[in-house]
């Protein structure tokens, strides 16, 4: 760009957007959330978990969160669960250790409660080092929930006589990859400042894949849904909140979108946060400006970030996935990139239970999720596309016989006639069809620019997913 040559877009995981798209309600809500902690403390908690597919928020959301905490004077602990290493006690020890060592205040005089959790005198240099190197949950086995409440409670108390607002938010991002123990440990420790200590300004925000309800139910925490509040992110933005990412941060540079080259961006990254990011970073590269980016500023740079994607993201994703995986994500391609499990068992002439340890597999590595129960949906629109061109390629390399696509199609009985029909997808015949918008000229044309917009084997169609969770 010649005029401006610093993109305004963030591509790339947890890279704070210049506009959070379509989270004014949420942003709002927790907003309350922080007033009424404020005011009431414990006993008005609502803890949040925002709970969505990777790539569409929950990171950059959850740090909008700490910020407009820390402007009601709030101390932030951000965390974040990495699997195999050194659980969430752990590392909210750590921290407590760094913040003793760098300065008096609210940690130095909540320093008793802290030592009473690790049973360590944290003063001692080095004791970082030893608790990093337990190995995960190990510490969390042998913890009271009760003493790290007391902790927690204590150092929100101390915050507050400082700032005279405020308290104490801890967030975790990733609460999927937590162990077992963890979870239980912080779900008993925030049910524990419910009981003990209801006037504590602590309030907790984490995030996770949307399978995350299950890992804590899985690690002992019955009814997560009462203890958290349960924020589903959908996978894709309105399209006027996609419009919006994509205008705004340009316009606030005095550079204009022109309303085609726009569209053709909300619609060929399906107003999915990450690709949206991805796609109109990259064409603002690429785009000479001055002060517009127009359609054929798009176009021209549209199969370079194809090819990027392709090279960067969805092929990486593709060369380490099992062969029994890539089948399973081919089925689910074929009807569209949503379809019921059922539906999918069909597809591959196979039983859903047989099928379930490959479900299970591939929700927990992000790869697709259930936006409702029985429901299945591909994690990465554009992922669908890709899929299906590639399959046929890569089969023939694989260690197990796979079916073909045709044989897929016979066993679902789907009507490949529908996919020559504008650009619909091999359509169950007794489904519902997605509905023929206005759009759907400029859609076939986003979706057939991945892969240089190779053919589809014959009979095989596709629509770019825009469902929502
Ligand atoms: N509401 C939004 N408006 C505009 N851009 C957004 C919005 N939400 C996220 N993004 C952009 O999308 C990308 C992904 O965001 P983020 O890393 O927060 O996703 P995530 O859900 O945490 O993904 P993961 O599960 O992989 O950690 C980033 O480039 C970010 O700038
Ligand atoms: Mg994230």
């Amino acid at each position: 760009m010649a005029l401006v040559d610093q993109s305004p877009y963030t591509p790339g995981a947890g890279h704070n957007p210049p506009v959070l798209a379509g989270r004014d309600g949420l942003l709002r809500d927790w907003h309350l959330v922080l007033n009424d902690i404020v005011s009431s403390g414990r006993v008005r908690a609502q803890d949040m978990i925002l709970a969505g597919p990777r790539g569409v928020g929950k990171t950059v959301t959850v740090s909008a969160f700490a910020d407009l905490a820390k402007e009601q004077g709030f101390e932030v602990v951000n965390l974040q669960a990495v699997s195999g290493h050194a659980g969430l006690v752990e590392a909210v020890l750590q921290r407590a250790r760094t913040r003793m060592a760098e300065e008096a205040g609210p940690w130095q005089r909540a320093r008793k409660a802290f030592e009473r959790v690790g049973g360590v005198n944290l003063s001692i240099a080095g004791i970082g080092a030893g608790i990093s190197t337990r190995p995960s949950g190990a510490l969390a086995a042998g913890l009271d929930a009760g003493t790290l409440a007391d902790a927690l409670a204590t150092l929100a108390a101390e915050v507050r006589k400082d700032a005279h607002s405020g308290g104490l938010l801890i967030t975790v991002d990733e609460l999927q990859v937590a162990s077992g123990p963890d979870l239980a440990l912080l779900a008993a420790t925030l049910h524990r400042l419910n009981v003990d200590h209801p006037s504590a300004p602590v309030l907790f925000a984490g995030t996770g894949l949307p399978f995350t309800p299950d890992a804590l139910r899985k690690a002992g925490v019955t009814h997560p849904d009462r203890l958290f509040v349960l924020e589903p992110i959908p996978l894709t933005l309105q399209p006027g909140d996609a419009r919006y990412a994509v205008v705004e941060p340009a316009r606030r540079v005095g550079v204009a979108w022109t309303p085609e080259a726009a569209a053709v961006v909300v619609e060929a990254s399906n107003g999915y946060p990450a690709h949206l990011q991805l796609f109109a970073h990259a064409i603002w590269t690429s785009a000479p400006g001055p002060d517009q980016i127009t359609l054929g500023d798009v176009e021209a740079a549209l199969p370079r970030v194809a090819d990027m994607l392709e090279r960067r993201t969805l092929g990486p994703r593709w060369d380490r996935i099992s062969d029994r995986q890539m089948e399973f994500l081919a089925a689910l391609a074929l009807h569209g990139g949503r379809a019921s499990t059922a539906a999918i068992a069909k597809t591959l002439g196979r039983s859903q239970q047989e099928l379930s340890w490959l479900r299970e597999e591939l929700i927990e590595e992000g790869d697709v999720y259930a936006p409702k129960r029985g429901q299945l949906a591909m994690a990465v629109p554009l992922f669908n596309r890709f899929v299906l061109s590639h399959y046929e390629r890569t089969r023939p390399e694989a260690a197990t016989e796979l079916l073909s696509l045709q044989e897929m199609i016979a066993n679902a009985e789907l009507d490949p006639s529908a996919a020559h029909a504008g650009g619909g997808h091999a359509a169950p015949r007794r489904a519902e069809r997605n509905p023929p918008v206005a759009t759907a000229q400029r859609r076939i044309w986003a979706a057939a620019f991945l892969s240089g917009g190779a053919p589809l084997p014959n009979g095989v169609g596709i629509h770019t997913v825009t469902q929502r969770s």
